[in-house]
């Protein structure tokens, strides 16, 4: 699987470093709050559970699943609810917390079904952010890194759902995808 990576973006190291700015980041602007945090399953796995480690304050944590690429490295722009959250999130301050930010389909989906279920305020983290492949408009108010418009696996990014165990995040050598 490593033979397949052309080159390494960012370190375990790196994206511990990042989790932990972050998380202060965070914890800062959330003092003395209880909050919610929010993530969606598989890619974003990876990057929630080292940054709510990394969270010194009060958080609960919910799931919401969207569908978005459906294989391919180009987004089909087709999201699907794959999975919607099971708490009331009225009122509660919430942080949606994604891996990668690209289109920007995927965010402005999920941050219209947050919204639908009226919370007091919805903020987004994001460890990665490719803003040259911006459709829509979004925006993450935390961001780990800024990123090329490249294709990335690893550290819960997938290529054809695989790659995701990488625990860094690289760049997947071009005749992979011609295989
Ligand atoms: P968007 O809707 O185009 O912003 O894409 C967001 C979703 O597409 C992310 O949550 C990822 O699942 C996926 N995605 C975007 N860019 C990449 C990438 O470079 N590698 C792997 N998945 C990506
Ligand atoms: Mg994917």
């Amino acid at each position: 699987m490593n033979n397949d990576i052309e080159r390494v973006l960012y370190s375990q190291d790196d994206i511990k470093a990042a989790c932990k700015r972050l998380a202060a980041e965070i914890a800062t602007d959330y003092a003395g709050k209880k909050t919610a945090v929010h993530r969606c399953f598989k890619g974003r796995h990876f990057f929630m559970t080292d940054l709510m480690r990394e969270l010194d304050m009060l958080t609960d944590m919910d799931f919401i699943d969207v569908s978005s690429y459906h294989g391919g490295t180009a987004s089909t722009g087709e999201i699907t609810l794959v999975h919607d959250v099971g708490t009331d999130i009225r009122g509660r301050d919430v942080i949606l917390v994604e891996d990668i930010l690209d289109s920007g389909r995927t965010l402005a989906y999920l941050q219209d079904r947050l919204m639908d279920r009226q919370p007091s305020s919805l903020k987004v983290c994001a460890l990665l952010d490719k803003p040259e492949g911006r459709v829509v408009e979004a925006k993450a108010d935390y961001v780990g890194f800024n990123v090329p418009n490249e294709f990335l696996v690893g550290y819960g990014l997938d290529y054809d759902e695989y790659y995701r165990n990488l625990p860094y995040v690289g760049v997947l050598k071009p005749d992979v995808y011609a295989k």
